[in-house]
């Protein structure tokens, strides 16, 4: 991507301090940063701060600059907004169109695309009028990023937190990727389809056995295909990251929720991605009243049964014209014998391409960076390290060229029969 000229809007909330963050990032990925704080903002994050990491100067003051015309100049050169955090008062006021500070002139005076992550308290994101406002404003072809939900600021906890700084950077970035016209549309007018997070199987009213995937991963491939000009279906499976906009997002829970889901989204499928962790086990039972402890006893038994194998089941079913990418997420410590288990799951599985991810305690879950192998039958065809986003892209220049392929070689559109038969 070449060199853009990038506005960092930072507004006056305490997650101010993570935008430093994102003007890093944005900098250190080789782009030009111009922030513009509010007042507000400035009682979060000192102005040489901003300099500093943004290596220019940091303008924040409407009557300063007149003679070279600041108050429109700044937003006239951008190629890019990005406004994290933005305030439940900043989205109200952009939504209205108000110009009383040195932010809002700038987005009145630009025509580059916005990027919002906003960041409030959980009363405040509810309120009909943010509601309203983050309406009007997606109604503009506002991103909106976020916001995640976790512990707020108090004690408190709920959506309203910003979202992290590598995300928002990928979003932004993405933005003005899809917008650039003729760059990265080969996913234009193909169906994919992205399983995301993990299953959760009820033992009983209140508790289930459930696992660590946060989803992003799976979120990042949806943003990525929809940016690359895709229709995207994300069978979501409990989610703990907000799910992209311009998706069609069906939630799912259990191991056969998203099997039907999966099943019924395939049909016509260009890609089906199963990046979402599935139970392999449920509850043989399920109780109808909360499971309690007996008087005396010293442990309990549970007893489960096997889940259908998914994307075995897809793999395994005529599938003609459906490239299928699985996951696998091992704990193997050696690179070959992690390389060896993916070959077999990929075998196994019938998939067209497997992306293998090392997990652990402190690998892979929740984290905002990946290091992945992506093997098709032919062996390992490429590495992929750095965030989540951008492993999301290296999966998708696999599968792009793969699709060509196969509609290439038919010498006509492929036919497309569901994945059981
Ligand atoms: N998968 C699936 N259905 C299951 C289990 C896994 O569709 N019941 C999919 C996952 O979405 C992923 C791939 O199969 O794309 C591999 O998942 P993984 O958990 O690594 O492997 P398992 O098949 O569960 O094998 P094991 O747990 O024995 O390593």
């Amino acid at each position: 991507m070449s060199r853009l000229n990038i506005v960092v809007g930072i507004t006056g909330g305490i997650a101010a301090y993570k935008a430093v963050g994102v003007v890093r990032a944005l900098v250190l990925a080789g782009h030009d940063v111009h922030v513009v704080p509010t007042e507000g903002a400035l009682r979060f994050v000192g102005r040489p701060t901003l300099e500093a990491i943004s290596r220019n100067p940091v303008h924040a003051d409407l009557y300063e600059g007149v003679a070279e015309v600041r108050h429109v100049a700044i937003g006239q050169a951008a190629d890019l907004i990005v406004i994290a955090p933005a305030t439940a008062n900043t989205i109200a006021k952009l939504a209205a169109g108000l110009a009383d500070d040195l932010l809002g002139n700038t987005v009145l005076a630009s025509e580059a695309p916005i990027v919002i992550a906003p960041a409030m308290h959980t009363e405040m994101w509810r309120n009909p009028a943010t509601v309203a406002n983050v309406a009007t404003l997606r109604e503009r072809g506002v991103t909106i990023i976020g916001p995640a939900v976790g512990q707020l600021t108090g004690t408190d906890s709920g959506p309203g937190r910003m979202e992290e700084p590598d995300a928002i950077v990928a979003a932004a970035l993405a933005r003005v990727d899809a917008s650039a016209p003729g760059t990265r549309t080969d996913l234009a007018g193909r169906r994919v389809v992205v399983t995301a997070g993990g299953t959760r199987e009820p033992l009983d009213p209140v508790r289930f056995l459930g696992n660590r995937s946060s989803g992003k991963q799976g979120v990042a491939i949806a943003e990525a295909a929809r940016a690359r000009g895709a229709q995207v279906t994300l069978i979501a499976a409990n989610l703990e990251v907000a799910a992209p906009g311009g998706c069609d997002i069906r939630s799912v829970s259990t191991t056969l929720e998203l099997q039907a889901a999966v099943t019924d989204a395939a049909r016509g499928a260009d890609v089906v991605v199963m990046a979402a962790a599935v139970a392999d086990y449920r509850p043989a039972e399920v109780s109808e009243s909360k499971i309690k402890k007996q008087p005396g006893d010293d442990g309990l038994t549970l007893e489960l049964v096997r889940n259908p194998d998914v994307l075995a089941g897809l793999g395994h079913a005529p599938h003609e014209g459906t490239l299928l990418v699985g996951f696998a997420a091992e704990t193997e410590a050696d690179d070959d014998r992690l390389i060896a288990l993916g070959a077999a799951k990929l075998e196994a599985k019938g998939a067209d391409l497997l992306v293998v991810n090392r997990v652990g305690w402190a690998e892979g879950f929740a984290r905002d960076d990946n290091r992945v192998v992506i093997l098709g039958n032919e062996g390992v065809l490429a590495r992929a390290d750095g965030s989540k986003m951008s492993v999301a892209h290296e999966i998708l220049d696999l599968v792009a060229p793969r699709l060509h392929d196969r509609a290439a070689g038919s010498g006509e559109e492929p036919a497309r029969p569901g994945p059981t038969g």
